[in-house]
């Protein structure tokens, strides 16, 4: 791969050890890849926040690290609410680790913005063909597909290192080559809400990383769009899709169609709806909304769904905190029912679900992460349905 003599500068470590190290890794992956170089980035969202993933080992490394980041730099959801983890039932000794973890990462200059949707942050936009280095795969989705920017599905530490350094090596989705699309899905019936993360659950597994390009009877707004790609990220490896007449790529390029082609049936969808992922012979005890992190629009459609309603179990709808301090007329008309609006984390990455037995979800997302990493069953259906399952919810 070439680099320039600044970028062998800091290979030959002049300009530190932690820079050093971090263009090690980017030359590696590029290398690993066939990178013809470096491109700069506009801008780095990095996993690897939450202690519960990243236990000591990760703390330790982070902590170690100097310098700066040359680009907007942002977090995953981490393991707790930053301010209400007691709320959460986060112990004390884990709110000190994941505070610790939080600082190390503070002091590399990275903005405290714990969320899986940084396109909602009115910082961090990402426009058509900008370059970026992001790695919570839903994320990585929406970017390259709903905004049509450009991004791998980064590990946390090579989007630090890409954050670091201010770019990332030149290949995978960088390259216009690995975004045509490589398998046709169509969609046989009309779709609604929390459909498309269904949708998404099912074609995700029959496309596994390839692109697909859907044929659609519906169409489907951005938050639907972003249930659709978080989905697909998590039951296959889908990175990048595109929607016929919906998304930017779509619209101005010239796809041939892909040879092999699938269609999904209204069946296939109400099979998933009945069908609880995990061990789940109990009644679900809590719901979640918020897999990717809720948007404005969303925080209004459960606080409509919630109106003159009080809930018995958990409910928890999880959002990024600046989406919560811009709307917090809806924060307050969700928690009126007793459900929580919890910032910073999020369903999977808490120990907080830990205790539960069975959630109700409207993401199929956590559908298909809820029982392996917090070996929790779950149940997917739509907003209205996880607040009746799950929270018991009834009329005031
Ligand atoms: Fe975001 Fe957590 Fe879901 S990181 S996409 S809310 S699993």
């Amino acid at each position: 791969m070439y680099l320039t003599p600044e970028e062998e500068r800091i290979m030959s470590g002049e300009s530190g050890p932690t820079l050093q190290k971090a263009m090690e890794i980017l030359v590696a992956l590029g290398d690993i890849y066939e990178a013809d170089r470096l491109i700069p980035i506009k801008s780095a969202q990095i996993a690897g926040v939450s202690y519960k993933t990243m236990g000591d080992a990760g703390l330790e490394w982070i902590s170690d690290l100097d310098g700066k980041v040359q680009v907007p730099s942002i977090l995953n959801p981490a393991g707790m609410d930053l301010e209400r983890w007691q709320e959460m039932g986060v112990s004390a000794e884990f709110a000190q680790k994941q505070q610790e973890i939080i600082q190390a990462y503070s002091s590399l200059g990275i903005e405290v913005q714990c969320t899986c949707t940084p396109y909602y942050l009115q910082s961090f936009s990402a426009t058509y063909g900008d370059h970026l280095a992001w790695s919570e795969s839903s994320a990585v989705s929406y970017a390259n597909s709903v905004i049509g920017a450009r991004t791998n599905r980064e590990g946390g530490p090579s989007a630090l290192c890409a954050a670091l350094v201010g770019k990332t090596a030149n290949y995978g989705y960088h390259l216009d080559e690995n975004r045509i699309p490589e398998l046709m899905i169509s969609v046989d019936c009309e779709l609604d809400a929390s459909d498309y993360a269904v949708l998404g659950y099912i074609a995700g597994k029959a496309a596994g990383k390839r692109v697909p390009l859907f044929r659609m009877r519906s169409t489907p707004h951005r938050d639907q769009l972003k249930a659709l790609g978080a989905a697909m990220a998590a039951s296959g490896a889908v990175a990048l899709y595109h929607v016929e007449g919906v998304t930017p790529e779509s619209c101005r390029k010239d796809f041939e169609l892909p040879a092999e082609q699938l269609t999904i049936e209204r069946t296939q969808i109400d099979e998933v709806y009945e069908t609880v992922s995990g061990d789940g012979i109990t009644e679900c005890d809590s719901a979640a909304v918020g897999c990717p992190h809720c948007s404005p629009e969303e925080l209004e459609e459960v606080a409509a769904k919630l109106e003159g309603k009080v809930v018995d179990n958990n409910v928890w709808i999880f959002t990024s905190r600046e989406v919560a301090e811009f709307n917090p007329r809806l924060v307050e008309r969700i928690e009126k029912s007793g459900a929580k609006v919890l910032c910073d984390t999020c369903m999977v990455v808490s120990p907080a679900t830990d205790k539960l037995s069975h959630m109700a979800v409207n993401s199929g997302k956590a559908y298909a992460y809820l029982p392996g990493m917090c070996k929790v069953a779950a149940t997917i259906a739509n907003i209205e349905k996880c607040m009746e399952k799950g929270g018991g919810s009834h009329s005031d």
